[in-house]
Formats: structure tokens, C-alpha cells, sequence
């Protein structure tokens, strides 16, 4: 059984005394929510606090993003996969569709980075999705597969409980349009087979694959009765305690 798990990307918002206020306020809310796995990510700069806060809690912290580098060295600006663990976060985003259009992200960028989260002992959340132009051409499933395939170059069947893959549309990001829960579905259930092909059947029933963009406390429940849905990335609705505990505490 896949345990679902919900996420918040909290993206560049909230100073760290900021961060600490909403992690707290989220802590009660979502004490009791043992059916899914409850995982906030907030900027660099509060990491280490909330990460303190929430110690014995059952939240759990991502960064937003990692160096391609493993070790540490003179790559000004950029933040190791390894300075993240030690600081307590245990899980990673990578290749979110805003640093693929803004920071020219490609895969092979995304692929390093991969490599990086799982060699410093993190889980990496990858980040693949379409724009409503490459929709619109037809060529959703192509965008998605090369994604897939290249953000995962070079990994051992023992890394691949390890990743997580979240399918945002571009178009769905933010702007309050979200997919169908069927064309999630469907393109979760050929990501999966996508991964069957290249890791085996057995690798792809066990991997999780979040839905992201635009999720609200009124979209998730559809969205999780989906067989292929295994939780949701959540831009927007995260940054409030109440709405994300809402998402958490979806009933199908
Ligand atoms: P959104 O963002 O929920 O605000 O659409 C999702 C994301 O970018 O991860």
C-alpha cells in the first residue's frame, strides 16, 4: 500500500518568524492525521527553525530546491543537498515547473540534483508537467515521459523508494484551474507505466505520485479517489495552517 502523502510548497513567502507561526498553527490541526504522511517546505532561510519547532511532531520539512553539487566548495549561492539533512529537512523538491521556465532548469540539471538528494540522505520529490501549449499540441505525454526519464537517469532499483514524483500541469499552477481528476488520473496512471517500463512493475506499484496545481480543500477528495493518486503537491492553499490542514484531513 502506497501511503499518500500532502505537501506544501510554500514557495519565496514568509520570513522565518512568519514560517514558525504557520508550522506551529498547522502542528494541532493535523496531530491526528495518520493516514497520510503531512510535509511542508519553506524558503532556505527558515529551514533550521522550523525544522526545530517541529521536532516529535509529525510534520516533516523539504527544502524547495538543491545544489547540483554533492560536496561542499566555491559555488556561491547555491545550498548542498547534505547542508539540507543537516539542518533537518528530509525531503527535497526538484525541478518544480518554476525553476524548469525561470531558471532554465533542464533535466539533466534536475537529474544531478536527484542524484545529489539521494547520496545526502534525502528524498526527492521530482517535478514534471506540461505547459497548456505543449496540452493543447498533443504532446502532454511526450513533455512528461522525457521528463520522467531524463530526471531519472543513472538510479539503482535501491534509490527508487526513494523518490516521489509529482505530475503538475504548468497550466494548473496558480491560476485556479485545476485538472480533472480524470485527467490526473490519467496522466498518473501512464506516468506509472512509464516507470514500469524502465524499473519494473513491482518499483512502479510502490511509487507515489502527488498531484499538484491548484489544490483546494474542495478539489482534494475527488482527486484522491483516483487509483493512481498518491497525495498532493499544494502551492497556494499551504500557506494557511486551516486551509492546508483541510487538504491533510481530505475524506474520500
Ligand atoms: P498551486 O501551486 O497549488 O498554488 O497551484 C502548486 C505548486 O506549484 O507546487
Amino acid at each position: 500500500m502506497r501511503k499518500p502523502l500532502i505537501a506544501g510548497n510554500w514557495k519565496m513567502y514568509k520570513t522565518v518568524s512568519e514560517s514558525v507561526e504557520t508550522a506551529l498553527a498547522l502542528k494541532p490541526l493535523v496531530a491526528n492525521a495518520n493516514h497520510c504522511e503531512v510535509v511542508i517546505a519553506p524558503v532556505f532561510t527558515s529551514l533550521k527553525t522550523v525544522c526545530d519547532r517541529l521536532e516529535g511532531s509529525n510534520i516533516k520539512v523539504a527544502a524547495q530546491d538543491c545544489s547540483t553539487e554533492v560536496k561542499e566548495g566555491a559555488h556561491t549561492g547555491e545550498v548542498a543537498a547534505f547542508m539540507l539533512r543537516d539542518v533537518g529537512a528530509t525531503y527535497v523538491i526538484v525541478g518544480h515547473s518554476e525553476r524548469r521556465q525561470f531558471y532554465a532548469e533542464t533535466d539533466a540539471h534536475v537529474n544531478k540534483k536527484v542524484h545529489a538528494a539521494l547520496q545526502s540522505g534525502l528524498i526527492a520529490i521530482m517535478c514534471v508537467g506540461e505547459t497548456l501549449d505543449q496540452r493543447e499540441a498533443n504532446l502532454a505525454q511526450d513533455v512528461v515521459s522525457g521528463q520522467l526519464i531524463g530526471g531519472l537517469v543513472g538510479l539503482t532499483p535501491a534509490d527508487l523508494d526513494r523518490i516521489i514524483v509529482a505530475y503538475e500541469p504548468v497550466w494548473a499552477i496558480g491560476t485556479g484551474r485545476t485538472a480533472t481528476p480524470e485527467q490526473a488520473q490519467e496522466m498518473h496512471a501512464f506516468i506509472r507505466r512509464v516507470f514500469a517500463d524502465r524499473h519494473g512493475k513491482s518499483a512502479a506499484s510502490a511509487l507515489r505520485i502527488l498531484y499538484g496545481g491548484s489544490v483546494k480543500p474542495d478539489n482534494i477528495a475527488g482527486l484522491m479517489a483516483q487509483g493512481d493518486i498518491d497525495g498532493a503537491l499544494v502551492g497556494g492553499a499551504s500557506l494557511q495552517a486551516e486551509s492546508f490542514a483541510q487538504i491533510v484531513n481530505y475524506r474520500v
